[in-house]
């Protein structure tokens, strides 16, 4: 036999018996250190900044690109690595498989999921990666898009396009502000069309990867509408949730979508990376593979490596190689911490509140504007705050405005839509007002030094 764990339904028998020997295993989930029970319930804020383990004067506006991990988090993650260290054969091959089990009932619960749809992937490239490379691909399938698709997701259909003959992409034009209503009719109506066209050209749309919250610029999109029309017109639907889980409720039970994947990495607080990767078993026969393919793969050709008796879907997911599952793990203690913070509600208020609060002085010490609607459905806990007039909007300014962002010690996700420079502001539960002031504050200066810039150079070739 290879090397890997062994599944939770089949350990009994494929364990040989001489390492089935009676054995406690480790309290999990893992708890956090002890003494964050015996504390006051927190204040949301900076006063939080000591559960984190940024450098003093570094400002962090940008939680939404890579997450951040609470400082618990991290020593109960560590401490279980440890452990797993002590013997980690034992942990590999009786453990691993159990724990994931735990946290897997424990994201389950987050979104309203049965536990037996939900897996643990990487990340969310790879959850929605393993969906399109699972698919089926015929001449004719159109892979429907938007223009505002996060960079890998776009390039993962590209992919599938290049080496599928006859598969094309097909991308919604999204221009922000606009409203919910205007996002979920321009998709009916380009799904009119190529039905329209269809007996013409001979292309059907096949799946769409939709965002619950798009990344730069960070939008609320009304998904639950976009895949319940999906649904009625027999279109597969992919909902590239990574911004998604702890930043606003998820109910999986009650949605339309295919197929859901969302990171725990970035809002839920555990160690990058570990997503969340929803199934509905009504689809789990479209998934034969994860990606890479397991240990516990089941050919029904050459079963030669065949572990289990028939195929499951959870167990494709249960070792895709050697890792480290800590990150993973950690997602038990980031849930744990989030508790203690006051629980799923209580944060996604104080951050949704900041966010708005924040967005709106930002933009007023900017003398600018947010990009959302009348109604604001487009903000969560990410806003889009747009830069200053002076400031030089071309889109190649990019790797500049970074390097200047990091030499002020301070982040923002920084885009640019429609003509303009923006600022994409993460309130996380570390932050208060005063950081987006000081925001305002680094934006004016950069914009400021590249307006001189822009002047200096024009100047020197007049
Ligand atoms: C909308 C969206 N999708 C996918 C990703 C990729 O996430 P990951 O790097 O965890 O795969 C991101 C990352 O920021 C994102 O914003």
């Amino acid at each position: 036999m290879g090397g890997g764990p062994i599944s939770s339904s089949s350990a009994s028998t494929v364990v040989p018996s001489s390492e089935a020997q009676p054995h406690t295993t480790p309290p999990s989930p893992f708890s956090l250190p002890d003494y964050l029970s015996s504390l006051p319930p927190p204040v949301f804020g900076r006063s939080l900044r000591q559960y984190w383990n940024f450098s003093s004067n570094y400002v962090n506006l940008n939680h939404g690109s890579y997450g951040s991990v609470p400082l618990p988090v991290l020593k109960a993650m560590r401490e279980r690595s440890d452990r797993i260290e002590e013997n980690p054969d034992r942990f590999i091959v009786l453990e691993a498989a159990k724990e994931l089990a735990l946290v897997r009932e424990r994201l389950a619960g987050l979104v309203n999921a049965p536990v037996d749809e939900v897996v643990v992937a990487p990340n969310a490239t790879h959850a929605i990666n393993t969906v399109l490379w699972n698919i089926k691909w015929q001449p004719g399938d159109i892979i429907l898009l938007f223009t505002t698709q996060y960079g890998a997701i776009f390039n993962t259909a590209a992919h599938i396009a290049d080496v599928n003959p006859g598969v094309t992409l097909l991308e919604i034009p999204l221009i922000f502000p606009t409203t919910h209503a205007e996002i979920v009719q321009l998709v009916k109506d380009t799904v009119a069309k190529v039905k329209k066209d269809e007996e013409k050209t001979g292309k059907k749309i096949k799946l769409s990867v939709v965002e619950a919250i798009s990344s730069i610029p960070g939008v609320v999109m009304p998904w639950r509408e976009i895949c319940t029309f999906y649904k009625q017109e027999g279109i597969l639907s992919v909902v590239d949730g990574a911004h998604e889980l702890g930043q606003l409720p998820v109910d999986l039970g009650t949605a339309d979508c295919d197929f859901w994947a969302g990171n725990a990495h970035k809002w839920l607080m555990s160690h990058r990376g570990g997503t969340l990767f929803f199934v509905p078993k009504r689809n789990q026969h479209l998934i034969l593979s994860s990606f890479p393919t397991s240990a516990f793969y089941y050919s029904k050709n050459y079963p030669k490596y065949a572990r289990t008796k028939e195929w499951t879907f959870v167990e494709q997911f249960d070792w895709t190689g050697t890792i480290d599952f800590s990150p993973f793990l950690s997602i038990s203690p980031a849930m744990d911490f989030r508790d203690w913070l006051g629980g799923e509600q209580a944060i996604t208020i104080y951050c949704h509140d900041l966010a708005l609060k924040g967005g709106a002085r930002m933009a007023e010490l900017l003398g600018t504007g947010i990009m959302d609607n009348k109604k604001g459905e487009l903000t969560a806990n990410m806003v889009n705050v747009y830069f200053p007039d002076n400031f030089p909007h071309v889109e190649s300014q990019g790797g500049i405005i970074n390097g200047l962002l990091f030499e002020h010690n301070f982040r923002v996700g920084a885009g640019f839509h429609d003509g303009r420079w923006f600022a994409r502001c993460s309130a996380q539960v570390f932050c208060d007002i005063t950081d987006f002031e000081h925001g305002a504050k680094v934006i004016q200066e950069i914009s400021n030094s590249l307006q001189k810039r822009a002047e200096e150079e024009t100047t020197d070739s007049a």
